[in-house]
């Protein structure tokens, strides 16, 4: 949940914790069961909230911790567990740890970051941060000093290396477990160690800098601080942790996520990492959409590195990336039955499901109409980088209007009344218009909606007949050969459960396994006729079987 464009219960334009407790109904009624809220701590809000100046409050636009308080307990008596975003690779700079830091870069709180002196006149490394910058920049008051920024310069990385301030996270962790929450989403978790000595690597760009990425190999030292953080954190308190963890090497995921791993489960990326990697990417503008064989490669290939070791968090929509039926699905094709057959492929996949809000009514991509509507700090970034590399304003923005993070951030359509019934006030970012359409209220009275068949599929993974199946089943390839078709078996000695995905416009006919079929989850309302083995799918139809 992105808490300031959920729900807005003042009448300040911004959603916060009250507005989220408001709407706790409509989330169990959805069916879900635990909620990760992206960070609503004290913030100067560069990079909306994920810039800490203070982990021990709730920031007032969201409201006060007693709010906090009260959002757990009333989700706990809906079953519903709470998640907190942990921000702990860096702070913001307003923390005081830094602005001590700055008064006095030698003594105790230089040492909560990665200050070093410059060399020859230099900063001491030529790492680009993610925002496109130099990630080093100089210490206010200090001109020979820099300190490190993986992101943007208001947010300094925090200096794992020193105990002390691991120390200090670990207390902080526990204060929050006190509070009742019941784990973490840990952010940017691959991050916390660095490479060191920091050296210079060859520049992947005329500016001279190289983007600092994880070490293929995992980072030496990684896993000591995220097992230690384990130890004296998590574990005790029984908690749920999914990492942000982008890429690794397959022979790490078990470090992860097994028994024994740091971390309950971690994020799976690979959908998006689609068009990221090898020669031709150069960065975000030269993303293409993915394609149906892409996207199915990817999926089967998670379930398959995964099954024997943990579960990865499988996920088609969330805050930095775009939304998924304008990234997954032409353009020409976006329907509700298509946004249906993404629903059934994130909800049936060997992992953990999770969805963003206005995921399940099957929101879309914001467009802009120029460079002032844009928000968020990696677009204006990008922005500028596009133009840099040759692409006309038009072409950027229309890079922009793909790939955003303001995509996802755009306010929560609950219904057709002005500002889509998110807030009494202005907005604090723009609503899509398409809300007329596209709302909460018209799909909870409306019995095929997108909105019910997510109630259904959860309901089907919920179901005691099928649950353990569709939680702990096989996941094997069903028809891989196939073009634009994405299907798999879930299985275990009791249930046979068969997804099949025609992840295309037209039409066409597949030829079924032996077996009595019963349709479980059907996204087209005419009924398929399973009296023979050869099936006419239609256009991204989705089909759930049950085959004995
Ligand atoms: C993660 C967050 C993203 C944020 C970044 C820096 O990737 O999801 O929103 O900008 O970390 O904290
Ligand atoms: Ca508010």
């Amino acid at each position: 949940m992105y808490p300031k464009s959920f729900n807005d219960s003042n009448g300040d334009g911004i959603g916060d914790l009250k507005g989220i407790t408001e709407k706790l109904d409509y989330l169990q009624s959805l069916g879900i069961e635990l909620i990760w809220i992206c960070p609503v701590y004290c913030s100067p809000f560069i990079d909306q909230g994920y810039d800490v100046s203070d982990y021990y409050h709730i920031d007032p636009v969201f409201g006060c911790n007693e709010d906090m308080y009260e959002l757990i307990h009333e989700s706990k008596k809906r079953g519903i567990y709470i998640v907190m975003d942990l921000v702990v690779n860096h702070c913001s700079d307003q923390h005081i740890w830094f602005q001590n830091a700055m008064k006095d870069p030698y003594g105790k709180y230089g040492k909560y970051f990665y200050i070093r002196e410059e060399v020859n006149g230099n900063a001491p490394c030529n790492w680009r941060s993610y925002f496109g910058e130099n990630a080093w920049s100089k210490l206010p008051g200090h001109d020979n000093l820099y300190y490190l920024h993986l992101f943007a310069k208001q947010q300094p990385d925090i200096n794992w290396e020193n105990p002390e301030v691991r120390e200090e996270l670990y207390k902080m962790i526990q204060w929050w477990f006190d509070k009742g929450i019941s784990g973490f989403r840990i952010d940017a978790a691959a991050f916390i160690k660095k490479t060191m000595p920091f050296e210079i690597l060859p520049a992947d760009r005329e500016d001279g800098f190289c983007t600092y990425e994880i070490p293929p190999t995992c980072n030496d030292g990684l896993h000591e601080y995220l097992q230690e953080m384990k130890k004296r954190t998590f574990e005790a308190n029984d908690a749920f942790t999914v990492g942000e963890v982008v890429s690794f090497e397959e022979e790490d995921l078990e470090k992860y996520i097994s028994d024994d791993g740091c971390m309950s489960s971690i994020f799976d990326f690979s959908l998006y990492m689609i068009g990221k990697q090898g020669e031709d990417f150069d960065g975000f503008y030269s993303h293409k959409q993915p394609t149906a064989n892409e996207f199915r490669d990817a999926l089967l290939r998670s379930s398959r590195l995964s099954f024997n070791v943990g579960f990865l968090s499988n996920f088609i929509e969330n805050h930095d990336l775009p939304r998924a039926a304008s990234h997954f699905i032409p353009e020409k094709d976006i329907s509700e039955i298509s946004k249906k057959m993404l629903a059934g492929l994130n909800l049936m996949q060997y992992g953990l499901p999770f969805l963003y809000q206005g995921q399940e009514i099957g929101m879309e991509n914001l467009s802009f109409s120029s460079a002032d509507e844009i928000v968020d700090i990696g677009s204006h970034m990008e922005y500028t980088l596009a133009l840099e590399k040759g692409l006309c304003e038009e072409e950027a923005l229309k890079k922009i209007q793909e790939y955003s993070r303001d995509n996802t951030r755009s306010p929560m359509q609950w219904d057709k009344t002005e500002n889509a019934g998110f807030t009494k006030a202005a907005p604090w970012m723009r609503i899509n218009p398409n809300y007329m359409k596209i709302n909460v209220a018209e799909q909870e009275a409306r019995e095929d909606s997108l909105l019910n068949f997510y109630k259904k599929l959860i309901l089907l993974r919920k179901n005691p007949e099928y649950k353990e199946t569709l939680v702990y089943g096989k996941e094997t390839s069903f028809l891989e050969k196939e073009d634009n078709f994405v299907g798999f078996f879930r299985k275990d000695k009791n249930k046979k459960i068969l997804v099949m995905a025609n992840f295309q416009r037209k039409g066409k006919f597949f030829q079924l396994p032996e077996g009595e079929k019963k349709v479980l989850i059907n996204n087209y309302s005419e009924p398929v006729n399973l009296e023979t083995n050869v099936i006419q799918m239609r256009g991204y139809q989705l089909l759930i079987l049950d085959i004995k």
